[in-house]
């Protein structure tokens, strides 16, 4: 299951994704926002990242205008690595290398072909394990090292 989100900023990029995952046969549920309903990103990005965690969702794709805020704010939820990425080799590696469970990608930086590319790389990723496991669980590890 693919927890999907956005604020105002990326809603016409989140349905177009909507559209790319129905074709393709993914199941995922529509956390908001809707079309002229204005939202939060660290709101949006609280809602996706939880349900991640919780294991409602396996992964989660969320969308803000530049994807630079819903990142930030994803992270801030223990157990989460939220990537964001603007190019289909980043989305392959934040998958391969960091098991990032959630990619952020922004509205108006990037346009709806290469978004797409970028979803489909990321979905069709898996991570590699082995040292990549090590370096991951050293990123985790930091949340045990908070002041
Ligand atoms: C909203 O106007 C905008 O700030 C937001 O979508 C995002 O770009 C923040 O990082």
């Amino acid at each position: 299951m693919i927890g999907i989100g956005s604020d105002h900023g990326g809603v016409t990029l989140k349905e177009a994704i909507k559209e790319f995952l129905n074709q393709n046969g993914y199941e995922f549920k529509d956390y908001g926002t809707q079309k002229d309903v204005p939202m939060d990103y660290p709101d949006i990005a609280e809602t996706v990242a939880r349900a991640v965690v919780s294991g409602e969702c396996d992964k989660g794709i969320l969308i803000c205008g530049t994807g630079i805020g819903v990142s930030i704010a994803a992270n801030k939820i223990d157990g989460i690595r939220a990537a964001h990425v603007t190019d289909v080799f980043s989305a392959k590696m934040a998958k391969e290398h960091n098991d990032a469970q959630i990619i952020c990608l922004g509205e108006r930086i990037t346009g709806p072909g290469l978004a797409l590319e970028i979803v489909k790389a990321y979905l069709e990723s898996e991570h590699l394990g082995g040292r990549h496991q090590r370096r991951v669980d050293k990123i985790m590890a930091l949340e045990r090292k908070r002041d």
